[in-house]
């Protein structure tokens, strides 16, 4: 039987390590006019021109609006123990203050028949789909977005309570605030230093604002936050410093925070006149406990000081990348979950809620699609994982990025994470090599468990 292999005692054979595929509401459902939903931020971008490739947009997606029931019954046949997908908050609160049944009974329907398909739910609030109507008011740049977040949050833990297993309030909130408001290459598509400083707090203080209200509402849930996170390596002897400041602006910024109460001196020092105002208790609401950390890693990043003294990466041309022109680097997983033990004490256990590759498996032949160059990346990454487990550090579970091809942000469909083939004309959808492997794997680890 082809599987991935992995060591016979590694933690990742063990029952109670969680394995899943996930996937986010805006990149595969579709139906965005339907069921009361009202437009994202992404909506818009999406109709902004030269802002996605090919000019794509999620109006379809995967239509999973209407095939979640065959997309529920396909992602129980990968024998995964659970679903991380995300809840669209434009389905939720329409409009400012009014909380839309109609979009709760949506998601209610899928965690039901998860439940009934024996698999845990995994659920992200703000997977990066803001309410226009927020933006409107200036998003993530106004405080009152943060407040706003809580209440959302407030409405959908009174409804669902503990029926969502594990509640995530952000995914990645370095990409919602430095592409969103930063650099501008994702939606709202602003730029500017101060910007993106100042939309990183609000987001942070959204997580932890929503944080008692999600306890309370769901006190048998988890609770906690997804990061990504590159590890960063110097190119040469005299570039440590350069790898050190990347690691501190793109994950310490945001992790810091949460787990220390504080923001990384290194950052707070070179970024200072973009500061944003953080008011007396801040860090206190942000630093709340959380259950679990989550983290998203797909590859690393080599960092040198450039003539200007400026901080760059580092292409790395002799390397395997992927065809969205990511390094394949597995053994940057391990070090990045080492050096995270090392720097946070007392870290409260981590998934690995995304972890793939982009692949240019376009072409299904005869039903197949040997997509090869992600059955070695899964297959690395989970030594990868098992790995740092062996090194110490705590892992409860892996989560593949992703079920599916989807929506890819800015790249648009060109680039496809999936496991499965989409075609996009006819929405029928394949399985490739990669989640025929990853099926195997996990009946084979359910036989040997009985
Ligand atoms: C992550 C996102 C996810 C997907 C992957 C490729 O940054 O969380 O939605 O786009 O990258």
């Amino acid at each position: 039987m082809n599987k991935y292999q992995l060591p016979s005692d590694s933690k990742l054979l063990q029952s109670d390590f969680v394995f899943g595929v996930a996937t986010s509401s805006y990149q595969i459902e579709g139906g965005v006019a339907e069921g009361g939903r009202t437009p994202s931020i992404w909506d818009t971008f999406c109709k902004t021109p030269n802002k996605v490739d090919n000019g794509d947009n999620g109006d379809v997606a995967c239509d999973h609006y209407h095939l979640w029931q065959q997309d529920i019954e396909m992602i129980q046949g990968l024998g995964v123990d659970a679903y991380r997908l995300s809840i669209a908050w434009p389905r939720i609160m329409p409009q400012d203050g009014v909380v839309n049944p109609e979009g709760l009974a949506f998601y209610e329907e899928i965690i039901d028949e998860c439940h009934a398909r024996g698999m845990k739910v995994y659920v992200t609030l703000y997977h990066w789909d803001l309410p226009q109507y927020l933006e409107d008011k200036g998003g993530w740049l106004n405080r009152e977005t943060s407040y706003k977040f809580a209440e959302y949050a407030r409405a959908v833990s009174a409804h669902f309570g503990n029926k969502i297993d594990v509640y995530t309030t952000l995914n990645e909130p370095f990409v919602s605030a430095f592409l969103g408001y930063r650099w501008g290459n994702h939606a709202p598509g602003i730029k500017g230093e101060r910007e993106g400083f100042l939309a990183s707090h609000h987001l942070m203080l959204a997580h932890g604002l929503a944080m008692p209200i999600l306890r309370s509402n769901a006190p048998h849930s988890k609770h906690g936050v997804v990061f990504n996170a590159s590890p960063a390596y110097p190119a040469t002897s005299k570039d440590q410093g350069a790898a050190d400041y990347s690691e501190a602006e793109n994950y310490h910024w945001f992790m810091d925070p949460v787990l220390k109460g504080e923001y990384p001196q290194l950052v707070v020092e070179r970024q200072l006149v973009n500061m944003p105002m953080i008011l007396e208790g801040d860090l206190d609401i942000i630093s709340a406990p959380v259950d679990y950390v989550g983290i998203n890693y797909y590859s690393r990043d080599v960092m040198r000081y450039n003539e200007n003294g400026d901080i760059e990466k580092v292409i790395q041309e002799g390397a395997e990348h992927t065809f969205i022109g990511w390094e394949v680097y597995p053994q940057g997983l391990t070090d990045l979950l080492v050096r995270l033990n090392e720097r946070y004490d007392n870290i409260p256990p981590i998934y690995i809620t995304e972890n793939g590759a982009a692949c240019d498996d376009h072409s299904v032949v005869n039903g197949q699609l040997n997509d090869e160059q992600r059955v070695r990346y899964f297959q690395s990454h989970l030594n990868a994982v098992d790995q740092a487990i062996k090194a110490g550090v705590r892992v409860d579970g892996y989560f593949a990025w992703s079920l599916m091809d989807n929506f890819e942000w800015a790249f648009g469909y060109c680039q496809r994470f999936g496991m499965v083939h989409v075609d996009y004309q006819t929405q029928q959808r394949t399985l490739k090599q990669s989640a025929i492997t990853y099926r195997n794997t996990l009946l084979a680890r359910a036989e040997e468990n009985k």
